[in-house]
């Protein structure tokens, strides 16, 4: 039997000696059977890491993984992945762009409360981050955000490239080192004492440039200074080197951190991320998944893996604090909230990350596992489907439904897990084998939901080829009462969405519309995710400050699962709409209690 042992960083997990087993996806994994090495992270002090090798994990999916497309996210669901990234143990959370909107401050100020004052056992508790343009209305209404977490920090930026400073923003060099130092100046003044600057597209910037305004903004008081890949256009040895560079010539640089933030429009933000530590920068940001503008960012994931398994031999030694082993929940949850799916052959999380399937590796496999998997997929969190010797199927009862959520990571309250045994008994009495792809439809559909608004309770539809497909449903209102009503449309599902349209009764056009079958087979869930925006009279709603400049509007998704094509379309329009509806009444009352707030200077900034 192979032998093997990785120290993974956060003293968790160390994979040693290695024993098959058979994963969830069917596949023969590896079990760890080293003890943990524990390893402490370093004290967080702002400018100074005590531990060279130590790298800061910041995760910006809540910023800029949301500002993907279809990505909208509500407070509930940010301040569950929030959590969820706690757990996960990332140095910095980068919870929003306070200013974007009441409702982004309202939910960055709740992270901050909560999840920023969460100290664990350890003395950890994650830096709590909020983004802010130059301008003084940005500055405080971020800084009040984020100021009452244990551990506040305020990231601001200004571009530098040529092409971004001419043309974006109208101003000279000098002007745009005057705001930065002002803002950083300004952040001081508040008692921010954790401040992020970045130089965007710094990419594309004259290296002259950034080592005069980064000198500047260090002399000013910040304490990070972020180097952003922002349009993907470096390549990892210049990157690398941009990085070194900057270190080497910028007054000031060993009194701070230097962070890499690098955007994949080449795909090569993990590579980039990884050549800028090896540099010497010692924060990454990066998001689940790898969500973010256009082609996303670095991967969490990615990084993390890559410095965990390689770190020590290839890198020189460079650590992280982060517990792989909530990798796998992580990426569902915010698969599941953000409504952006995992392709299968993603590094790490797709479902095709441990699965082998041509003869010769399967064969491979099952002489050693070494010969085709370079990490165990319990590393992550995926655990081995038939450890307890547990079967799903129609006569396993709600404990070993419990135990088998448990070891993919999901504790579900008593309510949460008595609706996924409901639909679990459902779906067992069609299907014979009910697979870990089976129940984790189900914990999205039931659990990972908006806030419920409108409750689909039926559905029935009449369709063929004469023409007319009619839907009929019946739903639940916010205020409990049930409710009928038809709709005529151009198929079947479109008939069932002119039906739920009819008793909801806000405008939304629909965007993007998927279905997948979770497993192979004619009993399958189906898996229905749609996108939707605010239409008609409604299109306005939807709009908030970007951080680029300019507004951008929201869109929403909802994903929605059954063995019925039809009514798992109809489960992920309503909850697209959910969405879309308590994100827009949330808007509204954050707004409302701004407004009408009689203390602070601040808030009055919010409602601007
Ligand atoms: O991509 C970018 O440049 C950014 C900055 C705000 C860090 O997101």
């Amino acid at each position: 039997m192979a032998s093997c042992s990785v120290t993974l960083a956060g003293g968790k997990l160390a994979v040693g000696r290695r024993m098959p087993g058979r994963c969830h996806r069917g596949t023969a994994v590896r079990v760890s059977a080293a003890a943990p090495e524990a390893r402490k992270r370093p004290e967080y002090i702002p400018n100074r890491i005590d531990d060279p090798n130590y790298v800061r994990i910041f995760d910006t999916t809540l910023r800029d993984g949301e500002q993907s497309p279809g990505a909208t996210l509500t407070s509930k669901e940010k301040l569950e992945i929030a959590k969820k990234l706690s757990q996960l143990g990332v140095d910095i959370i980068e919870a929003g762009f306070p200013i974007a909107s009441p409702d982004d401050f309202e939910a960055v100020r709740a992270i901050a409360m909560d999840v920023g004052n969460a100290v664990d056992a350890d003395g950890y508790v994650p830096v709590i981050c909020g983004l802010s343009r130059t301008r003084d209305k940005d500055l405080e209404t971020a800084w009040e955000a984020v100021r009452h977490a244990k551990l506040p920090r305020v990231h601001t930026f200004i571009a530098t490239s040529e092409i971004h400073m001419k043309y974006k923003l109208r101003m000279t060099p000098d002007q745009v080192i005057e705001n930065a130092v002002n803002a950083v100046k300004h952040l001081r003044s508040m008692g921010c004492n954790d401040i992020e600057f970045s130089p965007e597209d710094a990419g594309r910037s004259d290296p002259a440039f950034l080592y005069e305004i980064l000198g500047e903004v260090i002399k000013a008081g910040a304490t990070t200074l972020n180097i952003p890949d922002t349009t993907g256009w470096t390549l990892p040895h210049e990157f690398q080197s941009l990085i070194a560079k900057i270190k080497a010539n910028t007054p000031g640089a060993d009194n701070v951190i230097i962070s890499t933030h690098c955007q994949n429009d080449l795909g090569l933000s993990t590579a980039n991320s990884l050549a800028g530590a090896m540099g010497g920068a010692r924060q990454i940001e990066c998001t689940i998944n790898g969500i973010g503008e256009r082609a996303g960012n670095a991967s969490l994931e990615e990084v993390v893996m890559a410095i965990a398994l390689r770190g020590k031999e290839q890198m020189g030694g460079l650590w992280t604090g982060i517990r792989p082993v909530h990798i796998s929940a992580a990426s569902k949850m915010v698969s599941d909230y953000s409504g952006m799916i995992v392709q299968p052959h993603k590094a790490i999380v797709g479902a095709n990350a441990f699965a082998h399937e041509s003869g010769i590796h399967q064969d491979g496999m099952l002489k050693n596992r070494d010969t085709y998997e370079i990490m165990s997929p319990e590393t992550i969190g995926l655990s081995r489907a038939d450890e307890a010797g547990i079967v799903l199927g129609k006569h396993s009862g709600r404990n070993a439904l419990n135990t088998r959520l448990t070891q993919l990571g999901f504790e579900l309250p008593e309510d949460q897990l008595n609706d996924v045994f409901r639909r679990f008994k459902n779906l067992a009495d069609r299907k014979k084998n009910i697979t870990d792809e089976d129940v984790l439809a189900l914990v999205n559909d039931e659990v990972h939901q908006p806030t419920v608004v409108w409750v689909l309770e039926d559905l029935q539809v009449v369709c063929g080829s004469m023409g007319m497909p009619t839907a009929t449903v019946r739903m639940r209102g916010p205020d409990g009462i049930s409710r009928i009503s038809s709709g005529i449309g151009s198929g079947p599902v479109d008939a069932a969405y002119k039906a739920v349209d009819a008793l909801v009764r806000v405008q939304a056009e629909l965007v993007d519309y998927s279905v997948n079958s979770v497993t192979e087979g004619i009993e399958a869930l189906a898996n229905t995710r749609v996108v939707i925006r605010p239409a008609g009279k409604m299109a306005g709603e939807g709009y908030v400050d970007s951080y680029k400049g300019g507004k951008t509007q929201r869109s929403f998704s909802g994903s929605g699962a059954d063995e019925d094509i039809v009514v798992s379309s109809a489960r992920a329009y309503v909850s697209a709409l959910n969405k879309m509806i308590s994100y827009i009444s949330a808007k509204s009352a954050a707004a409302v209690a701004a407004t009408s707030s009689v203390d602070g200077s601040s808030q009055e900034a919010v409602a601007a």
